[in-house]
């Protein structure tokens, strides 16, 4: 790095801010699945939007590229450097303030930095809720979560994270910032800027913050762990389900038996929550503004009934907040307990679930004899993510080596469905080649028209999605 920069650099955001030495650098550097690992010139940390612009200015001025991170969850490699060219890692970290909040207009202002866990404790703290929740919430930040238009487990009912912004601070690639931070509701004042940030991962500015829209804080909820068939039982509990308890159905996750085992294996903690073993499991949640004894009760009287006409095999509703956690935690481990495999992140129509896991299962085993497939996920939004190993450590790795052979088999199904090669975790440097496959050129050219536009430098995170 040039003497003149650096110093540039430390002038804007303090000395102590500037991170050069390899040790510093290092977790910043290499994502969450340690798939991607490359250097980057040096990690910079402001403070506020100004210093953001303020460095961004000085990258444009150096030809420095700037890769904007927040809690490095992000499961693509958008938020790590690629190693090629002069790359500079923009921590959002320590813009960590909430704004404000505002319950009569049910808005919460927060900087990018914020963590997700932070902002729901903060709604929670005036009777609000902020329903994006997803197992990374301790770590993952606002800027990130919008990002990547992240989902998550309240998609079904409360929709993913571009749905749940009024407004956007945003540092652009020149170094200007455009404060769009707009609490209303109804704005049909030309074109929707704020969208074209909303899972752009960092290619066309930095989010440095946002207004969130809040929710009425849900006077209960009640959980249930449920054994199922299979795929096409769990759509058709889901459609039961939505028919007898309507909108308070706010979570609907898959998961197969080998997540489930494979959750088992990693801890001694967890237990298996029903008797017998089952080859599949939904993982429901509902939401009400009433009590609990009243929202348990209807939910497991609902179950009964489905119970009777041989729609579920077995159920365990959650008699606490305790139980409910317990059932959760399953869910949320389920990523670390098979970290390391070929990942998917699909969609299709809901009610092509059953087509989805049939074709590819069948695909798998005609090219991939031995394949394992981990299969869990948002049902109910059609998304499922779909891990494929092997049955030992060896020979995992190996199919990993083949892993553009595995996802050619996978996405060819979920093509024929029509269906999405990345329902919620973006593309980052993961799917950059697949993007180019799944997409027509027509909207191929409008992508890289709006990237020329909006960054015509090619200083923002390059090397990612476009
Ligand atoms: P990072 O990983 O730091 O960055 C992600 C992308 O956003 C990068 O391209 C980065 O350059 C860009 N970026 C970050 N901050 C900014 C900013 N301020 N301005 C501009 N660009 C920025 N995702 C889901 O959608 N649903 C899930 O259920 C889910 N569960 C997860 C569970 C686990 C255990 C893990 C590890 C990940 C999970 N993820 C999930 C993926 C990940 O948590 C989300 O993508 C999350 O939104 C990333 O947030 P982050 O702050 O870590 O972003
Ligand atoms: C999840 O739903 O748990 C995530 O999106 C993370 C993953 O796919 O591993
Ligand atoms: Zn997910």
């Amino acid at each position: 790095m040039h003497r003149e920069f650096a110093d540039a650099l430390a002038a804007a955001v303090g000395a102590p801010n500037v991170l050069t030495a390899a040790d510093d650098t290092a977790p910043y550097c290499i994502d969450w699945r340690r798939q991607y690992r490359a250097a980057a010139e040096c990690v910079v940390r402001p403070a506020n939007a100004e210093q953001v612009a303020e460095v961004v200015r000085l990258c444009a001025r150096s030809g420095v590229a700037i890769v904007p991170q927040g809690g490095n969850t992000g499961l693509c490699g958008g938020s790590v450097p690629t190693g090629r060219g002069n790359e500079l890692v923009l921590s959002l970290a320590r813009l960590n303030r909430i704004r404000g909040i505002d319950p009569l207009d049910d808005t919460l202002t927060a900087e990018a930095g914020c963590v997700l866990a932070q902002v729901q404790q903060a709604a929670l703290d005036v009777d609000r809720y902020f329903p994006v929740s997803l197992a990374a919430e301790g770590s993952c930040q606002i800027g990130g979560i919008l990002s990547t238009n992240a989902g998550g487990v309240n998609v079904l009912r409360y929709g993913n994270a571009r749905d749940q912004v009024l407004g956007l601070e945003v540092v652009l690639p020149d170094g200007r910032i455009w404060n769009g931070l707009r609490s209303l509701r109804k704005d049909n004042t030309g074109y929707d800027l704020k969208q074209l940030f909303l899972g752009s991962e960092g290619t066309f500015g930095v989010i440095t913050a946002a207004v969130l829209r809040l929710r009425p804080r849900p006077g209960a909820s009640a959980t249930a762990w449920i054994a199922i068939d299979g795929p096409e039982s769990a759509v058709r509990l889901l459609a039961r389900l939505r028919e007898r308890l309507g909108e308070t159905v706010s979570a609907f996750e898959l998961i197969s038996r080998r997540c489930l085992e494979a959750v088992l294996a990693h801890a001694t903690a967890f237990r298996d929550p029903l008797p017998a073993s089952h080859p599949w499991y939904v993982l429901t949640e509902l939401e009400d503004s009433g009590g609990f004894e009243s929202l348990y009760a209807r939910l497991e009287a609902t179950l009964a009934d489905c119970a009777e006409r041989g729609e579920l095999r077995n159920a365990a509703v959650a008699a606490s907040q305790a139980q409910s956690e317990a059932l959760w935690r399953i869910r949320e481990t389920i990523p670390e307990a098979q970290f390391a495999n070929v990942k998917h992140d699909i969609s299709v129509a809901v009610s092509r679930i059953p087509a989805l896991v049939e074709g590819v299962e069948s695909a798998l085993a005609a090219h991939f004899p031995g394949a394992q497939s981990y299969i869990f996920g948002h049902v109910g939004d059609g998304n499922l993510h779909y891990n494929i190993g092997m049955a030992d450590a060896g020979a995992t790795a190996t199919l990993m080596k083949r892993s553009e052979e595995v996802n050619r088999v996978v996405y060819d199904v979920v093509s024929a469905l029509g269906g999405s090669i990345s329902a919620e975790h973006g593309i980052g440097q993961l799917k950059r080649s697949e993007l180019v496959r799944c997409k027509s050129p027509v909207e191929m050219e409008l992508m890289r028209t709006l990237k020329s536009a909006l960054d015509p430098r090619g200083l923002m995170n390059p090397g990612k999605v476009v």
